[in-house]
């Protein structure tokens, strides 16, 4: 068996193995000789024995660190002989400690040589970090876990000519000249933080300057760094970082709390952006925004992660995780208020449907695999495997469930309770459901439950399905939305048993048994039930609902969440009966009803163009996947096609009037009436593209043509992208000759023809890792070629004859060599294998074991790859 010759992944790092740190470090100063090549870093911390260590009084002073050289070591200024501290591959040991001192580690690193990009990198020619989870150890030597906290002064000495701009978290407190060329700045902030906050930049800068100024009347300077080329792409991440700053005020109370906020927008990132106290670190996509380069969609996510990355100024730096199993604890917290923010600054209902909708796809998909965890894990291998869409967006459905719980106001005294609490220290999740527990006097002692068992309930049928480790399943208190529909469409009064009538139109009904029911009185017909409203809940629905039923809650549901929802069921059903004929060999039968409802939606003009585009989107193959009992990709893709070429065939007229009828005439804008109409208009362009109709095509292309933004010009490729039209070629061509020196949007470029389902798609993606302004050791590029084809393209990746397969699996080896965070990403292509029919189940456990024989894996891809072949069924 091939498995024996596999490395032995690393032991997993427990939750339940926590203790306190053994040494606290108050302060700690750190000087940067800043060079390429090779960068000297000088440590000094003062260190004292932590008195609630309790147990273990002899504990040694053990600091991680890894990927230095030429280390020395001083005790309260006296060089430390060698007997007196031990150096491994990835620790420091003091033997002998005393209670307190100043230890200073003086150490030699190698930015230019740091492909993994993690800790200290240079990225287009400036010095950047990223250090969360655990990059600091690659910088100097240090307790690096986040519940060690110390005030910093960083002093930062560079090339004048070549890096002007030094940055550093906190204020800015003094700047001079350092000889030979050299000059320095030093950077001092005064809010305790741990390691993992840490980050410096030094280049050849230009800002984008602003300022805002607190409810409490202090002024705060707003500096987002770039290129100096790209200074004019900073303007709407500038206005979403005042938004964000003026909401967290107003809607939870927050203020800032240094002099300076600073952003830097890096090319090379793994992730996408990072919240570095007074310095975050963005991915320049998520920066980055003109209207002729970034589409509606990047506005938005802009938005949105500005937010975000701010907002974890108080969810995670002010008040910061005890242990990375407490992850969620933040990332959960903060999701859930960008969530918020977009839904207030943009429409509620549309933001709402996107989440679940990549709730549904992905994080289902999570918790029905390998890689189910709870949203606080127990165990973990290689914690960068744990930035998961279960910590993040199941993360984030369990605090908007509190929040339902409790009510606004209550959950609002909650936050505020746990914030003033905890400021300033390293909790876990427990503590923050006890502060809204404390607060509000809503008893959530079953409710923790979400927090430490994994998988997705079933509402109304058996229950929850296992997860590795976990054969049995406690009830969960789960908070269900409700409302009843009478025979007209409106809502009733929901009036329970023994209260005084009338109730409310939506009620919030806690089930906490296996069983539950809920009498309301003063219903005469038989009612529609509205279940689960707003997506209250992160389960599986499971309802007696007829099909007249789901057509009727598409019309009239006052929730518009749960009026998307019904669409969706019905063009769901659709697909699956299609499958059912796919897998049968039969002729894929012919569904009038579904061609009928997609055209009515179409030409409703009343309702909000952007939640008519959402309800007659199609679901995506995670999520119909998601719905079968085994999946069968043949069966799938052709059924999906099929349901789509026939809507397209039926809601023709419509959809052709509806696309002519919205074309945005003014200049572009990001407002939501503009992005609400492009986004109709471009999807009903798709459908009408299904066809290979050479009017329809024609009308793409000249729609490419007129196009003055790039969210029009991007849904003309994407319209034609899966056709055989030689328009096809033309515009990729066209597209390709005007931003091919544009990273960030030929990176779109990149990925739509990844994602294209043609037959030649494997073969166009191997020629495109040729392609001069391709570069296999940038992230965002692999993402955008590589990751697009493994993670979204179903039809190409899982091609019969398993070449898409052996293409992931020997991109996944060669890229673990120069970034294992990042290959880690393309090894979970492979999640799914267990539930796929022959041949592919057998195909993927293959590339799977080709990949695992690998010698010399780093700790990310083993996790994965050992956590799918494990035993677990
Ligand atoms: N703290 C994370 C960034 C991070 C993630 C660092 C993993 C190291 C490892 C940051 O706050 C974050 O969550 N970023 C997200 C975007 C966000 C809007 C969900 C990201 O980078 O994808
Ligand atoms: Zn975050």
């Amino acid at each position: 068996m091939a498995a024996a010759s596999r490395d032995a992944p690393p032991a997993p790092v427990r939750r339940l193995d926590y203790r306190p740190p053994a040494f606290l470090v108050d302060a700690i100063d750190l000087r940067f000789d800043l060079d390429p090549e090779r960068t000297r870093v000088i440590a000094s911390f003062t260190f004292r024995r932590n008195p609630a260590a309790g147990a273990d009084p002899i504990a040694p002073l053990a600091l991680d660190g890894e990927q230095q050289h030429d280390v020395a070591v001083a005790l309260d200024g006296v060089a430390l002989p060698a007997e007196r501290y031990r150096l491994t591959e990835r620790t420091l040991v003091v033997v002998d400690p005393p209670e307190r001192g100043e230890l200073t580690v003086s150490s030699t690193i190698h930015p230019a040589a740091n492909v993994a990009l993690e800790g200290l990198y240079v990225s287009s020619g400036v010095f950047c970090t990223q250090c969360e989870a655990e990059g600091f150890r690659r910088i100097t030597y240090f307790p690096d876990r986040p519940d060690v906290l110390s005030v910093y002064t960083v002093t930062l000495v560079a090339d004048r000519e070549r890096y002007p701009v030094l940055l550093s978290n906190g204020n800015r407190v003094g700047a001079g000249d350092a000889g030979n060329g050299r000059h320095f700045v030093r950077w001092h902030d005064p809010f305790p933080k741990p390691s993992y906050l840490f980050a410096l930049v030094a280049g050849n800068l230009a800002a984008l300057t602003d300022s805002f100024t607190t409810a409490s009347g202090r002024r705060v300077a707003l500096e987002i760094w770039s290129t100096p080329a790209n200074l004019d792409r900073c303007g709407h991440a500038m206005r979403s970082l005042k938004r964000a700053m003026r909401w967290d005020e107003e809607r939870f109370g927050r203020e800032y709390d240094l002099d300076t906020f600073m952003i830097f927008c890096a090319d090379d990132f793994n992730m996408g952006a990072m919240e570095n106290k007074g310095l975050n670190i963005f991915n320049s996509r998520l920066v980055l925004a003109r209207p002729d380069t970034a589409t509606d969609d990047d506005y938005l996510a802009i938005e949105g992660v500005v937010g975000h990355e701010y907002f974890h100024n108080w969810s995670g730096n002010r008040v910061t995780c005890r242990d990375w199993f407490q992850l969620s604890l933040k990332e959960g917290l903060t999701v859930f208020r960008d969530q918020e923010f977009s839904s207030d600054m943009n429409s509620r209902a549309v933001e709402r449907i996107a989440a679940v909708t990549f709730l549904r796809s992905a994080q289902f998909a999570e918790d029905a695999g390998p890689m189910a965890h709870p949203v606080r894990p127990d165990e973990y291998i290689e914690i960068n495997n744990f930035y998961t869409t279960t910590v993040y967006e199941k993360g984030a459905e369990v605090i908007r469930m509190q929040h339902a719980l409790l009510s606004p106001e209550r959950f609002r005294d909650g936050i505020d309770l746990y914030f003033a609490r905890h400021d300033g220290e390293a909790v876990t999740c427990d503590d923050f459901v006890q502060a809204l527990q404390d607060a509000s006097g809503v008893d959530l002692g079953q409710f923790r439950r979400w927090y430490s068992q994994a998988g997705t309930p079933i509402v109304r049928a058996r229950g929850t399905p296992p997860t590795p480790g976990q054969p049995h399943k406690e009830p969960f208190h789960i908070p269900l939305a409700t409302g009843l529909l009478d025979a007209a469409g409106a809502d009733l009064p929901l009036t329970l048993e023994g209260e005084p009538g009338p109730g409310p139109t939506t009620r919030v009904l806690s089930l906490t048994e296996r069983r539950a029911s809920f009498v309301f009185t003063g219903i005469g017909a038989r009612p529609v039930p509205s279940l689960n409203r707003g997506f209250s809940a992160p389960v599986r629905m499971e309802t007696d609902c007829t099909d007249a039923d789901l057509a009727f809650l598409a019309a009239n549901d006052s929730d518009p969440v749960n009026r998307w929802e019904a669409a969706q069921r019905i063009y769901c059903a659709s697909v699956f009966a299609a499958m059912q004929a796919a897998a049968a060999g039969a002729p894929l039968p012919d569904d009038p009803a579904i061609g009928g409802l997609i055209a009515g939606i179409v030409a409703d003009e009343r309702a909000d163009p952007a939640l008519r585009a959402l309800a007659i989107n199609p679901p995506d193959f995670a999520y119909l996947a998601g719905l079968a009992s085994t999946i069968d990709v043949d069966a799938m893709v052709a059924a999906r096609e099929h349901v789509v070429r026939s809507v397209a065939r039926a809601g023709r007229d419509a959809l052709l009037r509806c696309y002519e009828s919205l074309r945005v005439q003014e200049p572009h804008a990001p407002t939501p009436a503009q992005v609400g109409a492009r986004l109709l208009a471009n999807r009903c362009l798709r459908y009408l593209c299904a066809l290979d109709d050479p009017a329809a095509i024609a009308l793409a292309t000249a729609q490419f043509d007129a196009a003055d933004n790039m969210t029009d010009a991007i849904a003309a490729l994407v319209a034609v992208n899966h056709t055989a039209s030689p328009s096809r070629e033309a515009l990729f061509a066209r597209f390709e000759a005007r931003w091919r020196d544009e990273p960030l949007v030929l990176d779109k470029w990149f990925a739509l023809q990844a994602t294209a389902m043609r037959a030649d798609t494997l073969a166009r993606v191997r020629s495109l890792l040729g392609h001069p302004r391709f570069n296999a050791r940038n992230p965002n590029r692999i993402r955008s070629l590589v990751a697009s084809f493994a993670l979204a393209n179903w039809p190409a990746f899982h091609s019969t004859d398993g070449e898409g397969y052996a293409f992931v699996a020997e991109q996944t080896i060669a890229l673990d060599r120069v970034n294992p965070q990042v290959a880690a990403v393309l090894a979970g292509a492979f999640n799914q294998w267990r539930r796929h029919a022959q041949p592919r189940r057998s195909l993927q456990e293959r590339a799977l074991e080709r990949i695992g024989d690998t010698p010399g894996l780093s700790p990310d891809v083993a996790e994965i790859v050992a956590r799918n072949l494990a035993g677990y069924q």
